[in-house]
């Protein structure tokens, strides 16, 4: 196979990226995007701000254009991300509890609703867990108001708003065996011994010299494939350069092979152009759409 995504599909996964809705009028972006990659994760246009900017005012403009060219081009649809504390607009959390639980759960209900049928996974809750040795939930206006059980309410809302998409809790710096990653799993351990709805789980995957890819990758994954969910890797970048990152970027794919559940792996976007980590080239494509050294790594990864 000559592309990552006809190479993962050989491999019976998906091989996906984040995708902007401001650069799908660029040539380069969209040929690049359209060749490689077999799943689209809209990078921020799905995010409550972007969905719900007011209290019950729903715009969906950018991330239908996302979705309608994805699908227009056979890609699966990564749902990404109803309940967060980061892009949340100011008004949520001014909220009482009461209005709280009937705004997050009124706003899964639209946007899966908008969307429904049309998305293979959704994060449905992302980075609820606090980094470090505690193992405790993070502060956010749903932790702060409702309590431990809004993760929960949130999946069981989802199932019913569309029951045909994976249902994912998604976080980071949970790709190794860790406090953090162990939290993660007693939740995922709970929610299937009393039947909460949730399908999969989601590793960011985000690394670089602080936080390099971990040697018990493959470990992690497949304890909580062990669960009972698959497990996908969702916003991959590495950041570095030459060998040392194409490296990086073939242990991750091996860890993600060696698990059966493991379903498909995504970059954190096409170009290093457009990365979020801005001062980095964490990506496969340098600016010019030109294949890097890790594109090569992950090819023949697969
Ligand atoms: C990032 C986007 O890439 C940026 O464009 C935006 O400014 C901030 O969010 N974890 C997530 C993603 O779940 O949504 C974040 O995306 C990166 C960290």
């Amino acid at each position: 196979a000559d592309t990552l995504g006809s190479a993962a599909a050989g491999q019976g996964r998906y091989f996906g990226t984040a995708v902007a809705a401001s650069h799908l009028d660029e040539a380069g972006y969209v040929s690049t995007l359209n060749r490689e990659f077999t799943s689209a994760t809209p990078e921020n246009e799905m995010k409550w701000d972007a969905t719900e900017p007011s209290r019950g005012n729903f715009t969906f403009g950018a991330a239908d254009q996302v979705v309608d060219h994805a699908r227009s081009q056979g890609m699966d649809v990564r749902g990404h991300t109803l309940v967060w504390h980061s892009q949340l607009p100011s008004w949520v959390g001014g909220l009482g509890a009461a209005d709280l639980r009937t705004a997050m759960n009124n706003h899964i209900n639209s946007v899966m609703g908008h969307y429904k049928g049309q998305i293979h996974s959704w994060d449905v809750v992302n980075e609820a867990f606090q980094d470090g040795g505690s193992g405790a939930r993070r502060s956010s206006p749903f932790q702060d108001k409702l309590g431990n059980g809004f993760i929960e309410e949130a999946f069981r809302t989802a199932r019913a708003a569309d029951p045909a998409a994976k249902l994912c809790y998604n976080d980071y710096n949970t790709d190794g065996v860790n406090a953090k990653s162990n939290a993660v799993y007693d939740m995922v351990k709970d929610f299937k011994s009393r039947g909460v709805p949730i399908d999969c789980v989601g590793f960011q995957g985000h690394f670089n010299s602080n936080s390099p890819v971990p040697a018990d990758f493959r470990a992690n994954l497949q304890r909580f494939a062990d669960l009972g969910v698959d497990v996908q890797i969702t916003e991959l970048d590495i950041e570095g350069s030459g060998t040392a990152q194409a490296n990086s970027y073939a242990d991750v794919v091996e860890a993600c092979l060696a698990v059966d559940r493991c379903t498909g792996i995504t970059v954190w976007g096409v170009t290093d152009k457009y990365s979020w980590r801005s001062s980095g080239t964490p990506l496969l494509f340098d600016g010019d759409y030109q294949e890097k050294p890790a594109y090569g790594a992950v090819l023949s990864a697969l």
